[in-house]
């Protein structure tokens, strides 16, 4: 028999609540005053004071005052009250009161509740930390107390953010047509991309399953298999090192459409970034500017630029010669940035800078300044070399002004464009142009094909392996395959790359020969990917899509600098749960069950 499924959503009006509570505590007000009420949550905090008893109970939705007064309330109510400790879950029935002394900072600051009975559901030990906005914990304890700091209404507050955006991309894709199908979480290990998490195979002796890196393949086959248009938030798994935008395990909104070209592609997905941003922070934002790769690598020295703020890359290098400066003389390229209003920037100031962009992470050999003084006049850390006329020539061609800074970096161009970036970014954070209620929204695009691994002596996917070039690109793949550009598109919102996606390659033969420029014999890739290369056989469809990092996402909308903090249950920086503490170490038999022999060095 086939089934009518009802699409309507229930609606209800407010909590269906129980036995346990006529209330939450975050809803009572003026017009409750008087009502009898029961009340369950935790105890935030009490207070004992000349005669008076105050217990701040809380729930998810709020604190509520209960006070008892030692004149009126029975001696075991108030016994029961004094032995309340921090974070005991109780049950309190009484009546509604307005509060002599009100506090308009909470939704129940107006009334408060006199209680004729107190039942401790369940005694707390001492916290180990405060369950208060501002906490005494540091990262490590809150993280073995997770489901703790998950009381604190600051990190609650951040996870209620995801289900908003959650149901609204829900809404938004459903409304599309789009189909939430779920794909395998056990899969194949395959080489490119980041490492693999794998999953030894019980029934399988020396077999492993890999935890998907992102279910790209799956959807592809989802288009040849006709779903059309298809979603999922879905948690992929990379063994790559951690940091403050990167977990082991996250979450994407993956997407995939057919019959489609870059263009429906874009339009869609700025329509759901837009309606998100729209629902969950009443942002109508523009539409979304859009720069070519190479453009933003030239203007930025980043792929995913912010901009936020100027300070555009100024190449200098055709006017730093014949000087006998050698550093510059050697160098490949020369490029600078202008810091407005820095001028007065002291030595000391300078110098920290210098040692900045010559750390390891940054790799830059020095960095030259000239300052543009008030009254024009000209001071820099190269004046031995170069005369204030030639100086004056890097600053119009800059166009610096009066009171501004040059800052310059010199080397191998791909290199200093990315230390500069660094810098330039660094340098936006310290003036304060990089305000967390501003968001500028960009498409990257045309992104290279490849990019060729030194270390590796071969070309790697830029994206991945299934991204298409551009058809008036294919030519080159025989020529010069690193200048092929691909059909590939990345969504960078102030700086961080929130999605990335691209056109697929649909045609057998084009794949195939995709994988042999990979380096991959055809032996290999038939092993690695067969099932699509077969699939291509049966009917493909074009087709393309996208994935945002919902946590990304999330801690973007939230304002928060890492997604750990959108996460309810992340991992720290070395991968691990400290709460579960896992990872963890096999006995020995489950070691023989599974095949597997450690061999630790
Ligand atoms: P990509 O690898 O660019 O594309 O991933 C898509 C988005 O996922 C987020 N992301 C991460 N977030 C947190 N921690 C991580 N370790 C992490 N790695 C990636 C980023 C990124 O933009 N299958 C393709 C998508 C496609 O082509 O449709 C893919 O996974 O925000």
């Amino acid at each position: 028999m086939e089934r009518k499924v009802d699409f309507r959503y229930l609606q209800p009006n407010s909590l269906n609540l129980n036995m346990y509570r006529s209330n939450t505590c975050g809803e009572l007000n003026a017009a409750d005053i008087g009502k009898e009420v029961v009340l369950a949550g935790w105890v935030q905090k009490s207070r004992d004071k000349g005669g008076l008893i105050w217990i701040d109970l809380r729930d998810r939705y709020g604190i509520t005052q209960i006070i008892l007064n030692e004149s009126n309330d029975s001696p075991e109510l108030l016994k029961t009250a004094r032995s309340l400790g921090r974070e005991f879950v109780i049950q309190v029935r009484g009546k509604v009161i307005e509060r002599s002394s009100k506090n308009d900072k909470i939704a129940t600051g107006e009334i408060e509740v006199v209680p004729s009975e107190i039942i401790i559901l369940n005694k707390a030990e001492l916290p180990p930390f405060l369950i208060e906005d501002e906490t005494d914990g540091g990262d490590d304890i809150r993280m073995k107390y997770r489901y703790l700091d998950l009381r604190r209404n600051v990190v609650r507050k951040n996870l209620e953010l995801r289900h908003r955006v959650s149901q609204v991309a829900r809404r938004y894709l459903d409304a599309q047509q789009f189909i939430e199908v779920e794909t395998p979480v056990l899969i194949k290990s395959t080489p490119e991309g980041a490492r693999d998490f794998v999953v030894p195979s019980r029934m399988n002796p020396g077999e492993f399953y890999a935890l998907p890196q992102s279910p790209q393949t799956f959807k592809q086959l989802l288009m040849v298999a006709g779903f059309d248009r298809y979603f999922q938030i879905v948690k992929c798994f990379r063994d790559e090192d951690l940091r403050a935008d990167r977990q082991p395990e996250f979450t994407q909104i993956d997407c995939e459409m057919a019959f489609v070209e870059q263009e429906d592609i874009l339009n869609t997905f700025e329509g759901l970034t837009k309606s998100i941003f729209k629902e969950v922070l009443q942002i109508d934002l523009p539409d979304f500017k859009r720069m070519p790769y190479s453009e933003a690598m030239q203007r930025f020295g980043s792929d995913k630029p912010d901009i936020r703020f100027g300070m555009e890359f100024q190449y200098l290098k055709e006017l730093t010669l014949d000087a006998g400066f050698p550093v510059f003389d050697q160098a490949e390229s020369v490029i600078g940035i202008v810091a407005s209003g820095c001028a007065e920037y002291t030595r000391k100031q300078l110098d920290e800078l210098t040692e900045w962009v010559k750390r390891p992470q940054i790799g830059a050999g020095g960095l030259v300044y000239v300052r543009y003084g008030q009254n024009g006049e000209i001071k820099s850390s190269v004046d031995k070399f170069y005369s204030p006329e030639v100086l004056k020539k890097w600053l119009d061609k800059a166009n610096a002004k009066p009171n501004d800074l040059l800052l310059i970096l010199c080397g191998k161009e791909e290199k200093t464009q990315k230390a500069l970036n660094e810098l330039r970014l660094e340098m936006g954070s310290r003036l304060g142009l990089r305000s967390k209620e501003k968001f500028e929204v960009l498409w990257v695009m045309d992104f290279p094909l490849l990019e060729f691994i030194e270390e590796e002596g071969r070309y790697f996917a830029m994206h991945h392996p299934f991204t298409s070039p551009k058809p008036e690109d294919i030519a080159m793949l025989a020529t010069d395959p690193g200048k092929v550009r691909a059909n590939a598109y990345d969504l960078v919102i102030n700086g961080v790359e929130i999605g990335g996606g691209s056109i697929r390659i649909f045609n057998k033969e084009l794949q195939s020969r995709m994988f042999s420029l990979l380096g991959f014999s055809e032996e290999e890739a038939k092993k690695q990917f067969g099932f699509l290369l077969d699939a291509f056989e049966f009917g493909a469809p074009p087709h393309g899509g996208i994935a945002f990092g919902f946590d990304r996402l999330c801690s973007m909308l939230g304002g928060a600098d890492s997604i750990r903090d959108f996460i309810a249950f992340p991992k720290n920086n070395s991968g691990r749960d400290v709460m579960i503490d896992s990872p963890s170490t096999l006995d020995q038999k489950q070691l023989d069950e599974l095949s597997i022999a450690v061999n630790l060095k």
